[in-house]
């Protein structure tokens, strides 16, 4: 008999464990009309994976459009396969799933720009960093926004192991080597499960750590002119991080923070 690591899905495991599409796309929505005082209607998705936020994109009006890039025609295969079944065909044509790299790739002008789950630290130098800051800056419109994750805390620094039950398995988030001249992190996901079976190493990530202010000096020398940082609330009822992220320019030094970059053009 097929044990449950065999039988099951990695993608699908993936986007339980780390992705909330719909928050992720009405915060999107709250922080352009905020910033543009009108509607977004046109996103560029970089690193989409399986394109989980464009297929939510798409859902959400008539008149919404995505290009979703990713180098891994492997995933961009599955975002197929998975948006087709999930979309009709009009909400299809609006949905562009684009095998490129989102270093350079042109897309059409877009409203917002996305670069979610970390994934634009796999650019390591800040000449580096720096091409793809003004590549999506010229992929956006004069009153675009350019929206990224962060996390770090000192724990960040840490070589650790992290586990997060689901319902039918375990999340292990594997912050595998540090180097702490470098800033060099390599992570790995694996999935466990209740048969005692094992999807190990899942998924690799070679990045480096950056920090917020040299994120920040890097979107202002590509030419955008305000950035702003979101921190995580948290619950201290709950001894948990809510889903509330606040504008700040101070916040306290706590083991692991998560945070939105919002970058306008
Ligand atoms: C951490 S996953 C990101 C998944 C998704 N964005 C999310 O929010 O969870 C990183 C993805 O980036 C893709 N990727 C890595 N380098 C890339 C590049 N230069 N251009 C486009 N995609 C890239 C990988 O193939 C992988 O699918």
């Amino acid at each position: 008999m097929k044990k449950l690591a065999q039988k099951a899905d990695k993608y699908e495991l993936y986007e339980e464990s780390v992705q909330n599409v719909e928050f992720e796309v009405s915060f999107y929505k709250k922080m352009f009309k905020k910033s543009a005082n009108r509607d977004a209607v046109s996103l560029r998705e970089d690193f989409c994976a399986s394109g989980k936020i464009s297929v939510e994109w798409v859902k959400c009006s008539s008149s919404a459009i995505s290009y979703a890039i990713d180098l891994d025609k492997k995933i961009l295969n599955y975002a197929k396969n998975v948006s087709s079944a999930d979309l009709n065909t009009e909400q299809k044509k609006r949905l562009h799933l684009i095998y490129g790299d989102s270093l350079s790739y042109k897309s059409p002008r877009v409203d917002i720009v996305s670069a979610c789950n970390f994934s634009y630290w796999v650019f390591k130098t800040r000449d580096k960093l720096k091409k793809y800051f003004k590549n999506t800056y010229k992929c956006l419109k004069k009153d675009g926004l350019f929206i990224l994750d962060a996390f770090g805390g000192y724990e960040a620094h840490q070589e650790l192991e992290e586990r997060t039950k689901h319902k039918n398995f375990t999340y292990v988030w594997d912050q595998h080597s540090f180097n702490p001249i470098t800033n060099d992190l390599t992570c790995f996901i694996h999935f466990e499960f209740k048969d005692k079976s094992r999807i190990n190493r899942a998924f690799k990530y070679e990045w480096r750590l950056w920090s917020l202010m040299e994120i920040k000096e890097c979107l202002n020398e590509s030419g955008f002119k305000s950035v702003d940082f979101y921190m995580q609330g948290w619950d201290a009822k709950k001894d948990e991080e809510t889903e509330r992220f606040y504008k700040t320019r101070k916040c306290d030094a706590d083991p692991g923070w998560l945070a939105y970059i919002i970058a306008k053009k």
